[in-house]
């Protein structure tokens, strides 16, 4: 039984005095796990150990992990008080954290305890691993960026929070039916989830809906109510998140909505039971579901008010620890706060600060403006301009009143500022403007965020200097020291110790195990590409991983691969920008040359795709069609005998590219140049040992540096050639059909029915943009180039020694891709915390 806990806190929240608390109350030794489990697969979950299943015992070790981080997180808290740290608040709508346990496992460094303590209960680890429902809460790279930062600041020491929404249902689970993508559900919580405290405290009100009523105060000034509101309440959900080794424990912080206790009292006391309650669920619909459009807008309302629910209960929180710390009124707030806004999802916490600081505190506008400025920094994730938020003023001013005469006010005295830089230049008023002139008239929500925001990030080299020279041309030169760059990167923790054990454990041998912590160390790798016995090692454990994936494939999909062919991957959201289709067409290349000539000379592939399209992206899920159908012909083709393979892997997801990436070859990253802002799975392939084919899109720029041109494959259009060609025409699709007689016979098997036996017409939409001149992806433009490329591929795969020595020069580079270094920056640059 568990002794009682003696202490809680040394000042506890009541001020009263506390008893004292042991130096470590949880033990992390084999017996004190197995204990613990046995003691939650009893108390928390009233099963018998000796007849309890894997999922019960996954459920108890997680509760085990739980009880070791949130140890280390009081402590990690209290010390953030006894400092008054600075504290950072990174504002996100999604965090795409997938499974946590074994993360936890390896950063708590208690991975072969924990299996021991497993074994000893008669289990396997990696079968507890696998019970484990993926927290989907992102859509993408955005998304799952922001669980990468989570591990390094807390890696890192920064005192920071992630702050977001606790979503029932995270991003739908895809089935394919027929070779057509199907959406259910994921209700991943329907079993709970061990990882969360749920808290009853602090639970704050939000308000929508209402109207403002202004009057004047003592002093004349014009102060604002907001009333008739309709409220709901947020309740706080915290996942904790442990630092690498280093005892440092931090929290998201996930809202959940729920319907205030007062709620309709009016339908109540009219004795309309059904109605109160039905309006009950309706106001807890807000953080129900996570909207799976990824760079789209879906322009709902429902999605605005889960943006302006999480930043509304977020700020309360946030002035409510600092008013803790500070007594003396918000003069230093921005010495005191820092919030980070992951792309502008959460932008509405500008005027939301602004009407706290305004109507709550009683600031007045310039010292309100002025910590707004000082506090908010703002990361753009996008180039294309049909992808920034905007919100119609019709619906913003319904929903948040207050706000929208807010940003108006935000908005007169942003243009009297232009109009006095550059007098008489309507134009430029215009373009700038946040208010964009209708009908129907938008809130652009971008121009909000670089307006109210003190640093406006890209996420790589080549996003940061688009948006500074295209898409915020203007707000650079107005505002040129608010533009900087911070590249992506991903946590090293995750995407190699933890997701590719045995090759961390190869490199560890070789270099040691600073390359967690900093992953410039491994450049240290790189005598050891020249050593067969080493790269033999090298080809042991990729073919390892790549046997797991085949029985992976296997069972999801009753294919059976070859783990010795190459393993061709392109996994993310499907989008026609990153171009899955002129993967597609490289395939039917593929075939229809091993048709030809019967292959000599052509390495077996295996192409694998996967990834979600959104449900309402009608195109996007033609495009997964087309390759499930493409894959129908072709693994049943006798005449290539299997030297060609498709895969289309259902449902992709963090765990499953866990399984994925480590198994590939090569990595597909061949988005039009100048769409891509950065891109993460580029890196993730790259620090596993895959070898890039890509355009000179986003991070593939810098990943070109970084390993050297000889060692990446690199095709098509620069951004500025895309550019050029989008606006001159230089070459029609159909010229480059007439001129290359392989492409036209690519193009062709997709009109006369070739992969879709029965209903000819089928795939004729995407025949049509692959053969409109004016298609913005420009893909025949670039087919020429890439299948030239792929040819290069090929030989370098036919020469394995080359390629492995190639594959750990990739990985001896990648130092620079680590979030530890993003972090840093944004740390030291745009926080003003330095790091240790
Ligand atoms: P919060 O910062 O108020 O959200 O509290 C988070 C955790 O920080 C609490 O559970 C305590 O462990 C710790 N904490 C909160 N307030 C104080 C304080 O005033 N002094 C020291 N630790 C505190």
């Amino acid at each position: 039984m568990k002794k009682k806990l003696q202490k809680v806190e040394s000042q506890s929240d009541s001020g009263k005095d506390a008893p004292s608390c042991p130096e470590v109350f949880f033990k992390t030794n084999t017996e004190a796990i197995k204990d613990n489990i046995i003691h939650h697969l009893m108390s928390f979950q009233g099963r018998d150990p000796e007849r309890s299943g894997p999922t019960d015992v996954y459920k108890s070790l997680a509760y085990t992990m739980r009880d070791i981080m949130v140890e280390k997180w009081i402590s990690t808290q209290k010390t953030f008080y006894a400092k008054k740290k600075k504290r950072v608040y990174y504002l996100s709508l999604e965090f795409l954290i997938g499974r946590s346990l074994g993360n936890s496992l390896v950063n708590l460094g208690i991975m072969e305890d924990a299996k021991k303590a497993i074994e000893g209960l008669g289990f396997d680890m990696s079968e507890i691993r696998d019970q484990e429902e993926d927290a989907g809460l992102g859509n993408g790279g955005l998304g799952r960026l922001a669980a990468c930062f989570m591990d390094s600041i807390a890696t890192l020491k920064i005192p920071a929070y992630g702050y977001g929404i606790r979503y029932e249902y995270g991003l739908f689970y895809q089935q394919l039916i027929d070779g057509y993508q199907v959406e259910t559900p994921d209700n991943w919580l329907r079993y709970g989830t061990p990882w969360e405290f749920e808290r009853r405290v602090p639970v704050f009100p939000v308000r929508f809906y209402g109207n403002v009523t202004g009057y004047l105060d003592d002093n004349g000034r014009y102060r604002a109510k907001w009333v008739n509101t309709t409220d709901v309440m947020a309740m706080p959900c915290d996942i904790l998140v442990p630092g690498y080794r280093n005892d440092h424990v931090i929290n998201m912080r996930l809202w959940t909505a729920r319907a205030s206790r007062d709620f309709d009292l009016g339908f109540f006391s009219q004795g309309d039971y059904i109605s109160a309650v039905q309006s009950k669920v309706s106001s807890e619909t807000i953080s129900k579901v996570l909207y799976p459009p990824d760079h789209n807008l879906a322009g709902q309302e429902l999605r605005l008010k889960q943006q302006y629910f999480f930043v509304a209960a977020t700020l309360q929180d946030v002035i409510r620890r600092f008013k803790k710390n500070n007594r003396e009124g918000f003069g230093k707030f921005s010495d005191a706060v820092a919030i980070q806004l992951n792309d502008t999802h959460p932008s509405i916490a500008i005027p939301e600060l602004m009407r706290m600081l305004l109507d709550i505190e009683g600031l007045t506008w310039e010292e309100a403006w002025d910590i707004c400025v000082k506090t908010f920094a703002y990361t753009n994730h996008t180039l294309m301009s049909e992808a920034l938020e905007k919100w119609t003023v019709d619906l913003l001013g319904r929903v948040l009143p207050r706000h929208l005469e807010i940003i108006y006010e935000i908005n007169r005295r942003f243009l009297e500022a232009v109009a006095q830089s550059y007098p008489g230049d309507i134009n430029r008023l215009r373009n700038m403007s946040i208010i964009e002139e209708g009908p129907p008239k938008m809130v652009r929500m971008a121009h909000l965020a670089i307006v109210g925001s003190h640093s406006v990030n890209g996420v790589a080299a080549l996003h940061t200097r688009l948006l500074k020279d295209r898409l915020f041309h203007d707000f650079h030169r107005f505002y040129p020291g608010k533009f900087n760059n911070k590249t992506n990167g991903i946590t090293p923790r995750r995407w190699l110790l933890q997701a590719n054990p045995e090759l961390a454990a190869l490199i560890g041998e070789h270099i040691g195990d600073d390359w967690v912590t900093d992953l410039a160390q491994l450049r240290r790798l790189e005598p050891c590409a020249d050593d067969p016995e080493f790269r033999r090692r090298w080809q042991d454990v990729k073919r390892a991983n790549k046997v797991r994936l085949a029985e992976y494939v296997k069972d999801l999909c009753s294919l059976a691969i070859d783990p010795d062919s190459m393993f061709d991957v392109q996994v993310k959201r499907i989008h026609e920008y990153k171009r899955q289709l002129l993967n597609a067409l490289h395939v039917i290349h593929l075939y229809h040359r091993i048709l030809r000539n019967g292959g000599e000379e052509i390495a077996s592939r295996t192409v694998i795709f996967g990834g979600k399209a959104a449900p309402s992206y009608w195109r996007a899920k033609l495009i997964i069609k087309l390759i499930t159908s493409i894959a129908d012909v072709i693994n049943n083709d006798p005449r290539i005998f299997g030297r060609l393979k498709v895969v289309f892997l259902p449902n992709y997801t963090v765990s499953q590219a866990e399984k994925i990436i480590p198994a590939a070859d090569l990595s597909e990253q061949i988005s039009t140049a100048g769409t891509e802002a950065s891109g993460t799975g580029n890196m993730k392939f790259a620090l596993n040992g895959a070898l890039t084919i890509g355009t000179l899109d986003g991070a593939n720029i810098e990943i070109r540096e970084e390993v050297g041109e000889d060692n990446i494959f690199i095709f098509g259009m620069t951004a500025e050639e895309a550019e050029y060609e989008r606006l001159n025409i230089s070459r029609t699709p159909l010229q480059i059909c007439q001129a290359n007689a392989e492409i036209n016979d690519v193009i062709e098997s997709l009109r006369n029915g070739c992969f879709s036996p029965g209903n000819r017409d089928l795939f004729m939409p995407l025949v049509e943009s692959l053969m409109n001149k004016y298609d913005p992806y420009l893909l025949l433009l670039d087919l020429e180039s890439y299948i030239q490329c792929q040819h290069r591929v090929n030989a370098a795969f036919l020469d394995p020694e080359e390629w492995t020595r190639m594959a750990i020069l990739n990985v001896a580079r990648m130092g620079k891709f680590s979030t530890d270094r993003t972090i840093r920056e944004y740390s030291e640059e745009i926080w003003g915390i330095p790091v240790a």
